[in-house]
């Protein structure tokens, strides 16, 4: 019951969101100045922090991939479009619950005349698609969003094909005081994150569980994993 109200808060909140998505846009792809005083401060990037965060949360995409790829949560699509550019042989799905983030997503999709990418409304834990059905899975900055952690690595391992890789980043305590204060204080009370937060070791444990093959690396307070299924 406190999942559901949980839920139904980060869903409003995104909503809300959405509806300045170029507002989000300039701080997540650190372009506005509002974007880059917020990485300095609040996440401790610089900007060479900034392209290391970015690369590691897309190195475990394979070059050149023909298969199928699932991104959860899409967002507004401002990071991961400018990759699928490069990635015409894909078949690409992109999933997130807000439909103004999906809005958003879906214009930039239209604008770069992106012809691959699919876009869906849909819940991390409660995906329409069959067992097996992905050979990548990209989730960056979702899983310190999603309240129902369990019910996310759940489904994500389920639509993983046997050999398949799931990838990306996300947020993790215990690395920078100031970013935790923050995130404790502003993000999870205003509802963009949901606790519990992830530590390395955390994130290292629960990765090793759910799959045979796990990288792990860290730009500050930024996790970037690669699985193999
Ligand atoms: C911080 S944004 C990250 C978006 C994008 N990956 C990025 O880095 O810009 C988190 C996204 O998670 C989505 N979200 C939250 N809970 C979700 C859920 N249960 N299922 C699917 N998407 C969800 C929100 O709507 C929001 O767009």
């Amino acid at each position: 019951m406190q999942n559901e109200s949980l839920t139904e808060r980060i869903r409003k909140t995104y909503e809300r969101l959405g509806k300045f998505s170029s507002l989000y846009d300039g701080m997540i792809t650190n372009s506005s100045f509002l974007g880059r005083l917020a990485m300095r401060f609040f996440w401790g990037l610089s900007d060479e922090d900034y392209q290391r965060f970015l690369n590691q949360a897309f190195a475990g995409i394979p070059k050149n991939l023909s298969g199928r790829l699932l991104e959860i949560p899409v967002g507004t699509g401002a990071i991961s479009l400018q990759v699928y550019k490069n990635l015409p042989d894909a078949e690409i799905f992109c999933v997130d619950y807000s439909e103004t983030m999906l809005n958003a997503a879906k214009k930039h999709s239209r604008e770069m005349n992106l012809t691959n990418v699919q876009f869906l409304r849909g819940d991390v834990g409660n995906l329409p698609f069959p067992d097996q059905n992905f050979d990548v899975i990209l989730s960056i900055n979702g899983l310190h969003v999603f309240p129902d952690k369990d019910a996310a690595h759940d489904e994500i391992r389920r639509l993983l094909k046997i050999g398949g890789i799931f990838c990306g980043s996300l947020y993790i305590s215990g690395q920078n005081r100031r970013t935790d204060f923050f995130v404790k204080n502003f993000c999870e009370r205003c509802g963009y994150f949901a606790p519990p937060f992830e530590t390395l070791q955390s994130l290292n444990e629960r990765l090793c569980n759910l799959y045979s093959e796990v990288q792990i690396s860290h730009v500050q307070s930024f996790a970037g994993f690669i699985c193999r299924k």
